[in-house]
């Protein structure tokens, strides 16, 4: 048998409507349903190639060797792969970020979504993007967000065969920005993964999740009329109820830093002063500023101005997990 190879490229994408929580955690079948977007610009790059002549599977990260539990996540998804094609063979994984890693941009979307196309495509799958986004789901829940393009919902589902993602609007559809004010975490966070079996605990997480239809509603219904101010206020909520559960779980999950909650306010402020800006934050001390192409500059501006501020990183919308063509997977 010849060596199996292919290439494929996904973004990471950040949540409007947050997923925390899981009812099942080894299939990765969320609590609720949630709503995010592809970051443009940022891009994780992933070549596998199978061959029978391997005797283990591998894992470069951007030219660096992985052992230990990094490992251990893409050799068992790499084992669901096998799985579903009735194969034994073994796999190198090669993988790039094009973001600066260690500035805390969650990678684990974009880098499951790229490994879905690309392990499926080289031992001869070729998954529609539905059952594709539920294979991304099961190596991280927000990689099946990554799977297609632009704004994307994923229904949470009753069991694996529906819990999936779909675009509900193109990338061209609305100018929308990330501006990503990176700042520095002294500190390791605790990673999602330890994040979401933790909710539980929290006695808010319930009422997080039974209003989350009524928040997904009106977080749609903002995209889909390009109706800003109703997206900043419900957006800053959900982000506010994601982290009011952060705090409330024993043992309690602080993720910002000083800097994070001037970033907050600055925010606030300049929403105020009537520039269309809100501020989401994931499991770490960064925050995602969104804005309008229009507003940007002023925007960025004074997000940068917040002492603390290390980098801000620019995405506006992105595409769909791609393939690279084979002639490009040398
Ligand atoms: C706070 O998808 O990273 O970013 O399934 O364990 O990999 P795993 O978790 P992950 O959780 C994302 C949490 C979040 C919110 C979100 O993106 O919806």
């Amino acid at each position: 048998m010849p060596t199996l190879t292919a290439t494929a490229t996904a973004h990471p994408n950040i949540a409007f409507i947050k997923y925390w929580g899981n009812r099942d955690a080894s299939q990765r079948l969320p609590q609720n349903s949630s709503l995010s977007f592809n970051l443009d610009g940022l891009l994780t790059r992933t070549r596998v190639s199978f061959s029978p002549a391997l005797t283990s599977d591998s894992l470069k990260l951007n030219g660096k060797t992985i052992t230990g539990p990094g490992l251990a996540r893409v050799v068992n998804f790499l084992q669901l792969v096998r799985n579903l094609a009735g194969e034994t063979i073994f796999a190198a994984v090669e993988s790039t970020n094009n973001f600066p890693t260690g500035a805390g941009i969650a990678s684990s979307a974009a880098a499951f979504a790229a490994l879905a196309l690309a392990a499926t495509s080289a031992i001869g799958m070729h998954l529609n993007e539905k059952d594709l986004s539920r294979l991304a789901r099961r190596g991280s829940g927000s990689a099946c967000r990554s799977v297609p393009g632009g704004f994307v919902e994923w229904q949470a589902g009753v069991e694996d065969a529906d819990s999936y993602a779909a675009s509900i609007a193109p990338p061209t559809y609305w100018d929308l920005i990330d501006c990503i004010a990176v700042v520095n975490a002294s500190h390791k966070p605790t990673g999602s993964t330890e994040g979401h079996e933790l909710a539980d605990t929290s006695p808010l997480q319930t009422a997080r999740v039974v209003d989350t239809p009524r928040r997904l509603a009106l977080c749609r219904s903002a995209v889909l009329s390009k109706d800003f101010s109703q997206l900043a206020e419900i957006v800053e909520q959900d982000s506010n109820l994601m982290h009011a559960v952060m705090l409330t779980s024993q043992p309690p999950l602080l993720y910002w830093q000083p800097a994070t909650l001037a970033v907050m306010q600055a925010v606030q402020g300049a929403r105020k002063r009537g520039l269309p800006a809100c501020y989401t934050i994931d499991a770490g001390a960064n925050v995602h500023v969104l804005t309008l192409a229009s507003d940007v500059n002023p925007v960025r501006a004074i997000v940068e101005a917040v002492p603390g501020v290390s980098q801000i990183i620019q995405a506006g919308v992105g595409g769909p997990a791609m393939l690279q063509k084979p002639s490009l997977d040398g």
